[in-house]
């Protein structure tokens, strides 16, 4: 069986009871969290890539806590722009914590470092260091899955690629001696499924667990960016060869139905002339 992990997204809390953009943020927190639990309880750990909450708000994290709490495998919580790191390490045990203060840390895997990172505001000298003595200390022969809220680079989304992370020059060279050990990149910030590879480091996001960014790659577009677009979460399976992610719609009600034609029934009758009577 491969190592199996979660990855959730841009959660965005607010205080309990309240909607944001027409949705409920809590609710649909307490959607994943149960379908994780009802069909992924076998995953080691969920990983959130920050934007726990959208206004940083110590009743939001608490909002956030509550709801993880259902959640019958670990996390671990990382800021994104929209939160507060001091209200978010105060308020969840499940944020990592750096020498500095800052919300960053490591997880030991089969499958090699998980690195967390802190991308708040700027990647500053201090974040980027603990970085760089964080992976020379790393053993030359353990694989490296790093985790942040902003991706490194331009994805294309114009509005998103406007606030994605300013240091991306430092960043590239504190990891450059660690490229090819690197094995993937999870990030957040955009609040859309992508996929592809930053240099020839392979790399995925996913959309949010409330609202999402619309599909906008014209600059000049600067109206109706966001979206009710469904959510959802990923789930990643690795083993010494490969690592497969899936983005999960949980919300999803669409019609499920077999493959294969009832009893007595041809399989082309059946396709042609669906749902079979
Ligand atoms: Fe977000």
């Amino acid at each position: 069986m491969p190592f199996k992990f979660i990855h959730i997204t841009d959660t965005h809390l607010a205080g309990p009871g309240l909607k944001l953009y027409g949705l409920d943020p809590r609710t649909r927190l307490d959607a994943a969290i149960a379908d994780i639990n009802t069909h992924q309880s076998d995953a080691a750990f969920a990983v959130v890539t920050g934007d726990l909450t959208h206004w940083g708000e110590p009743a939001s994290y608490a909002n956030f806590a509550e709801a993880m709490a259902g959640l019958k495998i670990p996390y671990i919580a990382m800021v994104g722009n929209h939160d507060r790191r001091v209200a978010c390490l105060d308020g969840l045990k499940a944020a990592p914590r750096d020498p500095n203060g800052f919300v960053q840390g490591t997880r030991t895997t089969e499958h090699g470092l998980f690195v967390f990172l802190d991308t708040l505001d700027e990647m500053c000298a201090k974040r980027l260091g603990w970085l760089a003595s964080t992976l020379a200390a790393a053993p030359t022969d353990t694989p490296l899955v790093v985790f942040m809220h902003h991706p490194p680079f331009p994805v294309g989304v114009y509005a998103m690629d406007e606030i994605a992370l300013k240091q991306s020059a430092e960043f590239a060279e504190v990891i450059a001696p660690y490229r090819s050990r690197i094995r993937h990149l999870f990030f957040g910030h955009v609040h859309r499924p992508i996929f592809g590879s930053y240099g020839k480091i392979p790399f995925s996001t996913l959309r949010g667990t409330n609202h999402q960014v619309w599909f906008e790659l014209d600059p000049a577009a600067t109206d109706h960016l966001a979206s009710h677009e469904p959510p959802a979460y990923g789930v990643v399976l690795i083993d010494q060869e490969n690592l497969v992610v899936h983005s999960h719609d949980f919300l999803d009600t669409s019609l499920r139905f077999p493959f294969a034609a009832p009893a007595g029934m041809d399989d082309r009758d059946y396709a042609l002339n669906f749902p079979a009577r």
